[in-house]
């Protein structure tokens, strides 16, 4: 059994996927032991409870000060002794003690392919103005293991998404997440559970 903690910040479409194909048997020996948000009122925290999962609030504003935060950021995941940390749409910036820790289990959903409209600054619907702005044919979106950089961790798993002429960015985060999100995170994570994840030179070999 694979135990995993998300972090969430926001509606938590991502972590809805990953609770679907748990429970629809397709994402085998995977466990969501908690999901964790900074965000109290992030609507991930409710699809949680909705699914009996532990769902806890570590918000900046319950702590004196950032080290304070972090410090117990990373002792509410490392209570939940998980496998594997999955980052769904997490906004705070994950302290370099967490990265360490869990060095080669963090693993992120980012709505681009990397190494395009990503890095600091590039997140949620910015990301898909920037792509609209450029004029790309194709996007899509990216599972990458977390680094102490920004998006630049080895890359598990990539699916493009066309972009069409009329497209607003709302339309297409849409369906970045319809046809390529909800898809490759519950995909990796179970890659990761069953074990066919290589990192080698910074890169991934999926066996
Ligand atoms: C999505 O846009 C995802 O690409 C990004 O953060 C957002 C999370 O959405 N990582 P949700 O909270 O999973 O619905």
């Amino acid at each position: 059994m694979t135990d995993i903690v998300v972090l969430v910040s926001g509606g938590g479409t991502n972590l809805q996927a990953i609770i679907d194909r748990i429970e629809d048997g397709s994402l085998k020996d995977v466990r969501i032991k908690a999901v964790i948000s900074n965000n109290k009122n992030a609507g991930a925290l409710e699809r949680a409870n909705k699914h009996g999962i532990d769902a806890l609030c570590v918000s900046p504003a319950d702590y004196k000060d950032r080290p304070d935060f972090e410090e117990g950021l990373l002792k509410a995941i490392n209570d939940m002794t998980p496998d594997l940390i999955v980052l769904a749409g997490f906004l705070v910036v994950l302290p370099k003690q967490i990265i360490s820790e869990y060095k080669n289990r963090i693993i992120n959903i980012h709505p681009s392919l990397i190494p395009s409209f990503c890095g600091k600054g590039f997140y949620g619907l910015k990301v898909h103005e920037e792509a609209l702005k450029r004029g790309v044919k194709v996007t899509g979106a990216t599972v990458h293991f977390v680094d102490e950089g920004t998006d630049t961790g080895p890359i598990i798993l990539q699916k493009a998404v066309e972009i069409l002429p009329d497209d607003t960015p709302e339309v297409l985060q849409r369906r970045v997440m319809e046809q390529a999100e909800w898809v490759l995170l519950p995909e990796a994570i179970g890659l990761i559970a069953a074990g066919r994840v290589e990192i080698k030179d910074r890169r991934t070999v999926i066996r």
